[in-house]
């Protein structure tokens, strides 16, 4: 471990998140809240202090023709509307998974709806894509003046989108269509999440005709938007509780679609792995993030780079540097966190970029 992720580390787990956790009553939305709004609202010299402090992202790499400074992304629902997204760079991250958005604007699903599961490093969510919309995304980005390959926040970004809640899922496809348009000026990427547990229906979108024909129709829209980088590379989300033969299926579809590449995994419908303090928890509904999820996370990634070389990028339980040693090991391209930033802070991703993962590929 690095002098910086050690400092970091010890800063973060002693003093900062028995804070965080402390504050609001506990309450972990809040604490969220706060967390993304006291970020968002940092000015450029705070920023420059932040990055000096959590140092720069290594082992540049070239994925999907994207050119990231950093392996280390911010996975989605972080940053559901974008309102951090100049802080990420500053916290050493090499890319920042926007969203997901959804074309309509919508609440998600009634509070409580997220838990965290402290004895297990672990995170329950059911929070059904609350997000203030497409356009409000695209206005947000626009407003800072990010254009697609412009790095304007320092770092590519990906921008997430889903299906809106009122769209029946037959009518899947022109609600998708409708964000990407709407987004593709903005994103480095496009990830396209067909694998939320808390949307009804929407993992149904990963079965192989269903898959073909969204997939078809957004490359096929992604390739009439005109840029001179040309179609936005989109990638697909999926969940870890497919089977194999499902994740077979998925990479067929993903590779004759002419996507660029796959997201794994999203979080997990499954409960093994809790630690006994947290068993009253497992019965709440939603997807389970953080440890639990590190071994079957890798085990999809590993199964996916067996069969294709399309590009992967590794998520889902990524806790410690040798997590993402082991993803990237895998054949992972990127990694990207979400439990394991909330219960580490930044002292992670500073110690991930000291691995300086895959600096030969
Ligand atoms: C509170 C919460 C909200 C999330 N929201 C989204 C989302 O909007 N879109 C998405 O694709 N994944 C979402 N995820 C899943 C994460 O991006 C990630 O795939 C998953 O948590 C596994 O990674 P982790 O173990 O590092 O957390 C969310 C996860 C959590 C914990």
């Amino acid at each position: 471990m690095s002098l910086r992720s050690a400092v970091l580390d010890v800063g973060y787990r002693s003093v900062l998140r028995p804070a965080l956790f402390r504050a609001h009553g506990g309450d972990p939305e809040l604490i969220h809240e706060s967390l993304i709004a006291f970020l968002g609202g940092l000015g450029p010299a705070a920023r420059a202090a932040l990055r000096v402090l959590s140092g720069r992202p290594t082992s540049p790499v070239t994925v999907a023709g994207i050119r990231f400074p950093g392996r280390v992304g911010v996975a989605a629902g972080l940053d559901k509307d974008a309102r951090a997204v100049e802080a990420w760079s500053a916290l050493g991250f090499g890319f920042a998974e926007l969203g997901t958005v959804t074309a309509l604007a919508q609440p998600g699903n009634d509070r409580p709806r997220l838990y965290r599961l402290r004895g297990s490093r672990a995170i329950i969510n059911r929070m059904g894509f609350n997000n203030a919309g497409a356009t409000a995304m695209a206005d947000r980005l626009r407003g800072l003046g990010v254009r697609r390959g412009e790095l304007t926040c320092g770092i590519p970004l990906g921008i997430s989108i889903g299906k809106s809640k009122v769209t029946p899922v037959e009518e899947a496809v022109p609600d998708y269509v409708a964000s990407l348009r709407t987004l593709a000026p903005y994103a480095d990427y496009v990830a396209i999440n067909v694998s939320s547990p808390n949307t009804p229906g929407l993992r149904t979108l990963q079965e192989g005709d269903l898959l073909r024909e969204l997939l078809t129709s957004l490359t096929r829209e992604a390739s009439q938007v005109v840029h001179p980088l040309g179609p936005v590379p989109i990638f697909v989300k999926i969940a870890p509780d497919l089977t194999d033969a499902q994740i077979d299926e998925v990479v067929g579809v993903v590779t004759d679609a002419g996507a660029g590449g796959i997201i794994a995994t999203n979080t997990t419908l499954a409960r093994e792995g809790l630690a006994p303090a947290d068993l009253p928890r497992a019965s709440e509904v939603g997807g389970l993030s953080g440890a639990p999820l590190t071994a079957r996370a890798l085990e999809v990634v590993r199964r996916i780079t067996a069969s294709t070389t399309l590009p992967v990028m590794g998520v889902g339980g990524i806790m410690t540097p040798d997590d993402a040693e082991r993803m990237v090991d895998a054949g992972a391209r990127l990694v990207q966190l979400y439990t394991g930033f909330i219960y580490s802070g930044s002292g992670l991703v500073a110690a991930i970029n000291a691995r300086r993962l895959g600096r030969t590929t």
